[in-house]
C-alpha cells in the first residue's frame, strides 16, 4: 500500500525474486512524482537502488558529497565523511526523482501499480484490502499487506490500539523550505546554527538550490514574501567573504518537525514500513533512507518465507527494523536539538549547544560519530 519510496522499492525487490504484488496508491502519478521532499541518500540507499537496476539517472545526476559543513559563531567547519568513515559518502538526489525512476521501472515490468486507488480498509488476518478505484469499490485478497502508506495512511490505524505502543516528540518549530532557480552557493550542504534560528543550504542540481529556515509550526507563508526569505537566509547563512546566490523561488512550503515510532511494526499479516511506522525530523536527512532500510529487511524476510519456507525472518522483522529506526531517531533528535534556536530557551541552552558544536568540530571521535550516523551505519 502506497507508492512512495517504501512501497515502490519493496515491490521492485520482490519482483526481482519472482514474487508478485499489487501496488495501490491513493494519489495520481503526477502528484507523487512532483511532491518535493528531502534529497539526501545514504551510500547504502544508493547501492541498493543501483543493485536493483534503477540507478541509471541517479548515477548520472546525483551529486556525491564527501562531507557537510557546520556553521556557528560566524565560522564554517567541515565534517569530512569519507575520511572519518573509511570512504563512505552521501548523494544529493531529490526524493521525487527516486520515485520517478521507481515508477518507470515498475511500469516496465508490467506488474500492477494503480494510481488514484485509495485503500479504505484492511483486514490484517485474512488478509485483504478494500480500495476505491475508477468509481468502484474493490477487494484484494493477498498473502501479506505491506503498509507503506505514509504517516497519514490507513494501515497503522487498522491495527487494534491495544496492540501498539507509540512514542513521539513534537518540536516547537518547523522548517520553511524553498526551491530556487539559482546555482548552489557552496559545494557542500551547510547546517547553520544562528541566534535568529537554524538555516540549511542544500541543492538539487548545478542550477537549483534548496534552502530551509527554522520557523514557527503555524507559520503563515503569506507573511514570507520572497524578499523577506532571502534577507533572512542571508542573515543566517552569511559569513565574511561569501555570498548567497539568489534566484526565482519556484516552490515554498512549511514542513512540521516530529519524531514518532510505533512498535511493533507488524500485526498479523500486516507489516508497516517507512513513514507509516516512524517519522524523523528532517535535520538528519534520514526519512527516505529509513524507508528503504525497512523494506530491504522486509523483502529479505518475504523471500525467505516464499523460497525457503522460513518464517523466522518475518517474525523478527519488527525487532530488526526497529534497531536502525531508533538509532536514526536518536541521531535526528540530537542534530535537531543541537542546531535549532529554542523559543523560550535561555543562555544556558545556547551555551550547551555551542559547546556541543565546538566539540563535534574539534574532536575526531565526536565528528566520527556524526559522520557515521549521517552516512548510515550498515551494521545496525
Ligand atoms: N491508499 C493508498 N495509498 C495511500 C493511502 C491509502 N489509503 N494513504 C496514503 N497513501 C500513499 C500516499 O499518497 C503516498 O504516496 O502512500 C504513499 C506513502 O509514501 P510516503 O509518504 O513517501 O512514505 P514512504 O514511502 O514511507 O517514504 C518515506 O517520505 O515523507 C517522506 O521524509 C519521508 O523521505 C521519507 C519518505
Ligand atoms: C534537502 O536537500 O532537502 C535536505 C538536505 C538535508 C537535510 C534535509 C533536507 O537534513
Amino acid at each position: 500500500m502506497g507508492a512512495g519510496p517504501a512501497g515502490l522499492v519493496l515491490a521492485h525487490l520482490l519482483q526481482l525474486e519472482g514474487i508478485s504484488s499489487v501496488v495501490l496508491e491513493a494519489r495520481s502519478r503526477e502528484y507523487v512524482e512532483s511532491r518535493i521532499r528531502a534529497g539526501v541518500l545514504e551510500q547504502g540507499t544508493v547501492d541498493c537502488l543501483v543493485a536493483m537496476g534503477v540507478g541509471g539517472r541517479l548515477r548520472q545526476q546525483g551529486l556525491r558529497h564527501e562531507g557537510i559543513e557546520l556553521q556557528f559563531a560566524g565560522e564554517r567547519h567541515r565534517i569530512h565523511f569519507t575520511e572519518l568513515t573509511g570512504g563512505r559518502s552521501i548523494t544529493v538526489y531529490g526524493q521525487q526523482e527516486v520515485v520517478k525512476d521507481l515508477i518507470a521501472a515498475r511500469l516496465e515490468t508490467g506488474q500492477p501499480l494503480l494510481f488514484e486507488a485509495e485503500a479504505v480498509g484492511v483486514d490484517v488476518h485474512r488478509p485483504s484490502v478494500s480500495y476505491r478505484h475508477e468509481g468502484g469499490e474493490h477487494e484484494l485478497e493477498c498473502d501479506f499487506v505491506a503498509g507503506c502508506d505514509g504517516f497519514h495512511g490507513v494501515c497503522r490505524e487498522a491495527i487494534p490500539a491495544g496492540a501498539l505502543t507509540e512514542f513521539s516528540r513534537d518540536y516547537p518549530f518547523a522548517w520553511l523550505g524553498i526551491l530556487a532557480e539559482a546555482p548552489p552557493s557552496n559545494e557542500e550542504l551547510i547546517y547553520a546554527y544562528n541566534e535568529r534560528g537554524f538555516a540549511l543550504h542544500s541543492m538539487r542540481s548545478p542550477q537549483l538550490t534548496r534552502l530551509y529556515l527554522q520557523c514557527r509550526p503555524d507559520e503563515n507563508l503569506d507573511e514570507w514574501p520572497d524578499e523577506r526569505i532571502w534577507d533572512e537566509l542571508q542573515a543566517r547563512l552569511g559569513v565574511e567573504g561569501w555570498t548567497l546566490n539568489e534566484g526565482p523561488i519556484i516552490e515554498k512550503g512549511v514542513t512540521p518537525m516530529r519524531s514518532y515510532v510505533v512498535e511493533p511494526m507488524q500485526h498479523g499479516r500486516l507489516f508497516l514500513a517507512g513513514d507509516a511506522a516512524h517519522i524523523v525530523p528532517p535535520t538528519g536527512a534520514k526519512g527516505l533512507n529509513l524507508a528503504v532500510a525497512d523494506v530491504r529487511v522486509l523483502a529479505d524476510a518475504l523471500v525467505a518465507w516464499y523460497h525457503d519456507d522460513d518464517a523466522s525472518r518475518l517474525e523478527r522483522y519488527s525487532a530488526t527494523a526497529l534497531r536502525r529506526v531508533w538509532r536514526a531517531e536518536h541521531f535526528s533528535w540530537w542534530m535537531t536539538s543541537m542546531l535549532h534556536r529554542i523559543d523560550g530557551g535561555d543562555a544556558f541552552d545556547v551555551q550547551l549547544q555551542l559547546s556541543q558544536l565546538a566539540y563535534v568540530c574539534s574532536s575526531r571521535a565526536a565528528a566520527t560519530s556524526l559522520a557515521e550516523n549521517y552516512v548510515g551505519l550498515e551494521a545496525v
